[in-house]
């Protein structure tokens, strides 16, 4: 026998396996019920098995699972006009990953600026392939690449300071999460990100904002970008995008789709019939039940139920619970089988349940950290 799995290790997986999920809750094989507070990394936005997402995949599956851009699909057509509209950008490119739409801006930014250096910010994560790995804060990650990775322009995140001293002259883009989630949802202040865009604009630098998990309504709003009031000139998002069936999209400004040539981007994948219909499918839920207001009703309810005990950070449902004891909540709140998310700050534990989420999952949350909050005084 192989000394090795066949199943390549990546990620610490629960000590459990799951083998199916209804709305905010995942199922392990022996039965037993967890309440989802991660959603996967971050992509149960709609829940699991939203009914209306299941029928418009079987419908499409059934209809044609698969042609590349080779062929003009009308559902590949109205998820670009849906998606486009909702987000209040002009045009998409169709990915598979976050890494992928990240790799896409930045290469798009330096072939139109010509430039050869990109700005990202301390505690970035936008995803493992060259530019996006590049752009990314985690030196244990890049150490094996030293060499192969781009230049990077490593800047202080929400420092008005460091932004004003910084040089922007040389560089095709400027990427940043508005919340960093994996750094421990570091929330961006509104007048920073003004500062930040207007920066750009003064110096020919390109604006991108990795909406990855900030974006497809978790803040309350259907993008960071409009929660945050400034307008980047790329968009990238992917997780929640079409709930869990792989997709990214690549949103950009007029401008920018009007200096791409057709070949600068491409998929075979990208843009697939069944992504296409999980994505429509996806934004009419999100506005057919109001779950942008749902995922600030719940934020409300967290946090009153909240103050005083923890500090919470974030906006509508990408939230950090701070805390000196993270570990051990975690851990207890495990035992009462309620999954969340640890982040690169030992600190805080993050949420980021469907938006679907409902009160009794809420207060089932509360009652297990009340009770652990007893347990710790
Ligand atoms: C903010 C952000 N950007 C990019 C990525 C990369 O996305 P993917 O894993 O789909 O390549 C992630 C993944 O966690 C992310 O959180």
């Amino acid at each position: 026998m192989s000394p090795v799995p066949a199943l390549l290790p990546t990620y610490a997986p629960f000590p459990f396996a799951l083998a199916r999920g209804q709305g905010d809750r995942v199922f392990d094989d022996r039965g037993g019920a967890w309440l989802d507070f991660y959603g996967g990394h971050c992509v149960a936005g709609t829940g699991h098995g939203h009914p209306a997402v299941l029928e418009a995949i079987t419908a499409q599956a059934k209809a044609l699972v698969f042609y590349s851009a080779a062929g003009d699909l009308a559902i590949r057509l109205e998820a670009a006009a849906r998606l486009t509209a909702f987000a209040g950008m002009d045009s998409v490119f169709f990915c598979n990953s976050g890494a992928e739409a990240n790799e896409a801006a930045l290469k798009v930014a330096l072939q139109l600026t010509g430039r050869k250096k990109v700005g990202a910010f301390e505690g970035a994560f936008h995803g493992r392939t060259l530019l996006a790995l590049s752009a990314t804060d985690a030196p244990a990650l890049k150490a094996p690449l030293k060499g192969l990775l781009a230049p990077v322009t490593r800047l202080p995140f929400n420092d008005a300071a460091a932004l004003e001293a910084a040089d922007f002259s040389e560089l095709a883009a400027v990427i940043v999460e508005p919340i960093q989630s994996m750094a421990g949802v570091r929330e961006a202040d509104s007048a920073w990100l003004a500062a930040l865009r207007a920066k750009c604009d003064d110096s020919g630098c390109l604006l991108i904002f990795d909406e990855v998990q900030t974006g497809m309504g978790r803040l309350g709003a259907p993008f960071a970008a409009q929660n945050f009031g400034v307008k980047p000139d790329l968009i990238t998002s992917a997780k929640a995008l079409a709930s869990g069936v792989p997709m990214g999209a690549l949103l950009m400004t007029e401008a920018i789709a009007s200096s791409l040539k057709p070949r600068d981007l491409g998929s075979t994948f990208g843009g697939g019939p069944l992504a296409c219909a999980a994505l429509v499918a996806t934004l009419k839920v999100l506005t057919g039940e109001t779950l942008m207001a749902r995922a600030l009703e719940a934020e409300a309810k967290l946090r009153a139920a909240l103050d005083g005990l923890l500090t919470v950070r974030g906006r509508g449902l990408l939230l950090g619970l701070e805390t000196s004891h993270a570990a051990e909540l975690k851990a207890h709140l495990f035992a009462d089988r309620i999954l969340v998310g640890g982040s690169n700050d030992p600190s805080v534990l993050r949420l980021m349940p469907p938006l679907t989420v409902t009160d009794a999952s809420l207060n089932a949350l509360l009652e297990s950290i009340h009770a652990f909050a007893r347990v710790a005084a």
